[in-house]
């Protein structure tokens, strides 16, 4: 009972700092979108480790309890998951300059250059990450996986046979995860040589979904704010644009709501907003 209380407040930073870091790196993703600009993070998990895997990783790695914080670099651990491998060296880019800001790397691991015996590839950052408690503040270790959705796709199948088996993976089972961590890099390969043809083309979708959510937004508070009249006018000429119309169609129609928009505050002015 005492243990497990202990265990909650031992575990509380890690689950306030995953939370962070997760909405950190969302956030720059966001960004990216926002801005109609590519974003090397396709996505992001995080997780607290079990307290069943601390113990049994303690044990396993003769780790004594009261050093289990300092020496367990993947209590808190996040995955970014990026589109094509260079996306991997932007992101640890992007980390390399918080260093010293608001996380401290420890070490870095390029398991991509240099991937293990069993296949698996990802890019490793131990981090150091204070987190603001209410009892002061507390640096916890991070451990910080890079990887693009092809090596996490393999990680994950792995993980979970490794899990079944233990140890004792057939040995047949295990040449075939190696074969198939080579076809995933192999993939990743493939992809990386036309990722400007994707990347243009998720970005057109992505321009065309953002400006059409600008217009709706846009007549929706032209109709909101009493110009019905107009509002039913841009919405029949956007009906039109959607069924023939070119995505320069859509920008310029955007821009004549726009500049309606004001002149309209304008005039009614003081009941803006
Ligand atoms: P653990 O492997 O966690 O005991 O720590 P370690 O000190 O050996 O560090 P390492 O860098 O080898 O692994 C850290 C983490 O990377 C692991 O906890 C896994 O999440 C992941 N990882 C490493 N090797 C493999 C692998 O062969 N398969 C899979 N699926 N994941 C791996
Ligand atoms: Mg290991």
């Amino acid at each position: 009972m005492n243990k497990i209380r202990e265990w909650k407040s031992v575990l509380l930073p890690y689950d306030q700092a995953v939370q962070e870091i997760k909405i950190k790196f969302k956030a720059i993703r966001n960004e990216y979108r926002e801005m109609n600009e590519y974003s090397p993070i396709e996505f992001v998990t995080g997780r607290v480790k079990k307290i069943s895997s601390i113990i049994e990783k303690a044990k396993r790695r003769d780790i004594p309890e009261n050093m289990i914080t300092e020496l367990m670099e993947d209590i808190a651990g996040i995955r970014i998951m990026c589109q094509f491998k260079d996306d991997i060296y932007k992101v640890v880019n992007l980390i390399r300059k918080r260093d010293g800001k608001d996380l401290f790397i420890v070490y870095e691991k390029d398991y991509i250059n240099d991937y293990k015996e069993s296949g698996y590839r990802s890019y490793h950052i131990i981090i150091k990450y204070p987190v603001q408690t209410a009892f002061g503040e507390k640096e916890i270790l991070a451990e910080l996986q890079i990887r693009t959705l092809a090596m996490n796709f393999w990680a994950t199948i792995e993980h979970s046979l490794k899990y079944k088996y233990k140890e004792n993976i057939p040995d047949e089972i295990e040449a075939r995860l190696i074969r198939a961590a080579e076809a995933a890099a192999l993939l990743d390969e493939e992809m990386y040589e036309i990722r400007k043809e994707i990347i243009n083309a998720q970005l057109a979708f992505e321009e065309k979904s953002n400006t059409v959510r600008d217009i709706t937004d846009n007549i929706q508070i032209l109709s909101l704010s009493g110009n019905m009249k107009e509002a039913i006018e841009f919405q029949n000429r956007f009906d039109r644009i959607w069924e023939s119309g070119t995505q320069d169609d859509l920008i310029d129609l955007l821009g004549e709501i726009k500049e309606y928009l004001p002149r309209y505050k304008i005039l009614e002015n003081g009941h803006k907003e």
